[in-house]
């Protein structure tokens, strides 16, 4: 495949969208955005719903890859995470298929194995093999992408990187953070590697910095070129005089998906 030039960013008005809107034009990426907002400063932003399948194909056509984030990005009714997360992929996928697009970078995270615990002591990191524990709908509606990046990879020959997103901010916020973190610019990293590396079929990566207190493994991202370079540990002394360290007899503090496990669902399902 030719390294891509043009790319669609969905969810571009988003917080991961702006960071990546403001990184990803130094790797040489002519962006086309599109939102169901405004996308701030940037009046060609194409304004539309991933529910509108006319407006969804008329975005994807002439590009040569797409970043999908757009979605719901919290628990929410299983409704709303329907409409957005898994019939808007969906569509995203239907017309990335029609109008030929070679590659997509679908923002997958942690919450698709949210109920798996942590590395306690010397256990092993988290395979990116490891068995699907969504903590909630929206977990599910990334295990659900993914797999719809599987079938289209099979069946199409469309191919995706699935990037399990752990937690990208300008700083981490809290002690869990300190193990998922991804900063702006490994993530801007991890997806230029996910859209230049050759021959990637479907692969799953784990989307972290190189963190000192790193819960999962990083193998399979690192084969896509990524070089990690960030470390949250500068932050965890403040964070964990705030927060203590994380105590893994709480549920709410034991698994990878945090207290996404814990939290009560939102009704109505
Ligand atoms: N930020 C993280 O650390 C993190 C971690 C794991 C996964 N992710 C995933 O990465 C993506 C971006 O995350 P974020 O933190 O920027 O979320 P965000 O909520 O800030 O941004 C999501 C954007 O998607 C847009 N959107 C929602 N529904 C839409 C629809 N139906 N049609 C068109 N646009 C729609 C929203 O308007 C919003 O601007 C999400 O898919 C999220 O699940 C992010």
């Amino acid at each position: 495949m030719p390294a891509p030039r043009t790319v669609l960013l969905t969810g571009a008005a988003g917080g991961l969208g702006t960071l990546m809107r403001g990184l990803l034009p130094d790797y040489g990426y002519e962006l086309r955005l599109l939102d169901l907002r405004p996308v701030e400063g940037e009046p060609d932003a194409i304004v539309a719903d991933l529910a509108d399948r006319e407006a969804v194909r008329e975005a994807v056509r002439g590009v040569d890859a797409v970043i999908h984030l757009a979605g719901i990005s919290l628990e929410s009714s299983f409704e709303k995470i329907l409409a957005a997360n898994i019939e808007g992929t969906y569509h995203l996928y239907e017309a990335a298929r029609e109008e030929g697009v070679g590659r997509i970078v679908f923002a997958s995270s942690n919450h698709a194995v949210g109920y798996t615990p942590y590395p306690r002591g010397d256990e092993p990191l988290i395979p990116v093999g490891t068995p699907r524990r969504p903590d909630t709908f929206y977990g599910l509606s990334k295990c659900f992408g993914e797999d719809l990046a599987q079938l289209y990879w099979d069946k199409h020959g469309l191919e995706t990187v699935s990037v399990r997103i752990g937690s990208c901010f300008p700083e981490p916020t809290s002690v869990r953070m300190l193990s998922v973190w991804m900063s702006p610019a490994d993530g801007a990293r991890l997806f230029h590697a996910a859209l230049t590396a050759e021959g990637v079929g479907h692969t799953v990566v784990h989307g972290s910095s190189d963190n000192t207190r790193l819960w999962w493994d990083l193998t399979s991202a690192r084969a896509l070129g990524y070089e990690p370079q960030d470390d949250s540990e500068p932050f965890a002394a403040k964070l964990v005089a705030e927060q203590g360290e994380l105590d893994p007899a709480d549920p709410a503090q034991a698994c990878l998906g945090g207290h996404f496990v814990t939290d009560p669902p939102i009704w109505p399902y």
